[in-house]
């Protein structure tokens, strides 16, 4: 360690890229480089210098927050989280305060750059300290060989950079409802990612279906992070990871929200029912109001489908801040607005977010007070990411 213990807090300079790379190797000693097998967060790019906090002790980077732009698509809005990664402290710098001070920062950036939300996959202990909570459901499948004997075999590639496939698997990912909204070169560098396989079934040149695998905790179970296209042709690759590539089990997430790809990996799976999970992710809500209209489309999808008549209004208030919203109903139409209702729920910024993105409605964890049992129709709160483009 450097003798002059100077502390300084910074985004990450040209200067700085070697100690920066070097500090994610030293917390993360992982069997490829850390920049290969999570790019999109290490990548040293000049113009993402800003997403990359950190705390030097004598001119040494001792530890490094980043804070990731991500775009999620919720029923045609952009739900806009400044997410945290690659949260690390070189291991003879720990328990000095340094990830607390860079959170910190991190977090009045978050609100300097007006981002919606923040998410996270991390220890919810930790991130509590500091606002996040659970929050946001996926469903989880396991399927398995026996329910693929009947698919015949397609022409199956190992993706391998090839711009004609990149071309292809980019406008696949970008026609879906969600995810997150992701330019070409992000796709170049998540497609590209070391333990990552991104698998093809092809017709010529044609990718019809494509599949990501990663591997976690075993060698018989891999897990989908991603795929795309038609769900037939995902059937031969999926048969194709059995008996090729020697999996006996394989592992999917989708969202919770009726969608095609839940229904697939339903049909597919042992029992007849997933069970909802947080998809060890947290979030913090940075702007109340402007999170709750990004989900207002949302809102109305469930209210037209269910029984919700009348009038209903409730402000939601963030204890500390007072920052509010007004959820207001009137027939089954949902709007949010800046007018006071008489009826307020104020919650510390935790409790809001188990009230917004819980795993099921909300009184089931929580009294909800008379008058606002309406908000059990409204939320759980949905959005979703592939586990491929977590940071
Ligand atoms: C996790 C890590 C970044 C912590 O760095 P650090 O600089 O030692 O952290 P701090 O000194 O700020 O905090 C020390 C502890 O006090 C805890 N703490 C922070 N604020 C607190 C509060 N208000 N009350 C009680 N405890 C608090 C922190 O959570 C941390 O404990 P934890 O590591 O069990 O979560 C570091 O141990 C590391 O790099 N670990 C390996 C990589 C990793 O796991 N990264 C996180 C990926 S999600």
């Amino acid at each position: 360690m450097a003798e002059d213990k100077k502390i300084e807090i910074c985004f990450l300079t040209n200067k700085d890229v070697k100690g920066f790379l070097a500090l994610l190797n030293n917390v993360w000693p992982l069997q490829h480089t850390f920049q290969k097998q999570w790019p999109h967060t290490s990548m040293p790019d000049q113009k993402k210098f800003k997403e990359h906090l950190l705390l030097k002790e004598g001119g040494f980077v001792a530890a490094h927050v980043g804070i990731y732009p991500q775009d999620m698509k919720v029923n045609g809005s952009i739900l806009k989280s400044g997410s945290i990664g690659g949260v690390a402290t070189h291991e003879k710098a720990r328990g000095k305060g340094y990830m607390s001070v860079l959170l910190k920062r991190a977090v009045e950036l978050l609100h300097e750059r007006k981002y919606d939300v923040s998410w996270l996959g991390g220890d919810r202990k930790r991130y509590g300290y500091f606002g996040w909570e659970c929050g946001g459901r996926v469903s989880k499948f396991i399927t398995a060989p026996r329910y693929f004997s009947e698919y015949k075999p397609r022409a199956i590639k190992k993706f391998s950079g090839e711009r004609v496939y990149l071309n292809q698997l980019t406008k696949l990912h970008s026609a879906e409802e969600f995810g997150q909204k992701r330019s070409r070169a992000l796709d170049k560098l998540l497609y590209g990612r070391l333990k990552r396989d991104t698998w093809l079934a092809l017709e010529r040149d044609k990718v019809l279906a494509y599949m990501t695998l990663g591997t976690k905790h075993s060698d018989e179970q891999a897990r989908v992070l991603e795929c795309g296209g038609s769900l037939e042709e995902l059937k031969p690759l999926i048969k194709h990871a059995f008996e090729k590539l020697g999996f006996k089990r394989l592992e999917a997430v989708t969202p919770s929200f009726p969608n095609r790809y839940k229904e697939f990996f339903n049909s597919l799976s042992w029992g007849d029912k997933s069970d909802d999970f947080y998809g060890d992710g947290c979030v913090k809500i940075i702007n109340l109001s402007q999170t709750l209209k990004k989900f207002v489309k949302q809102m109305n999808l469930k209210a037209k489908s269910s029984v919700l008549s009348g009038r209903h209004s409730v402000t939601l208030v963030m204890e500390g801040t007072g920052e509010s919203a007004t959820i207001e109903s009137a027939g089954k139409i949902v709007r949010v607005t800046a007018n006071p209702a008489k009826l307020k729920i104020v919650l510390n910024e935790q409790d809001m977010v188990k009230l917004l993105f819980p795993l099921s409605k909300p009184s089931e964890w929580m009294k909800l007070p008379a008058g606002a049992e309406f908000l059990d129709i409204l939320f759980p709160l949905d959005f979703f990411f592939w586990p491929l483009e977590t940071v």
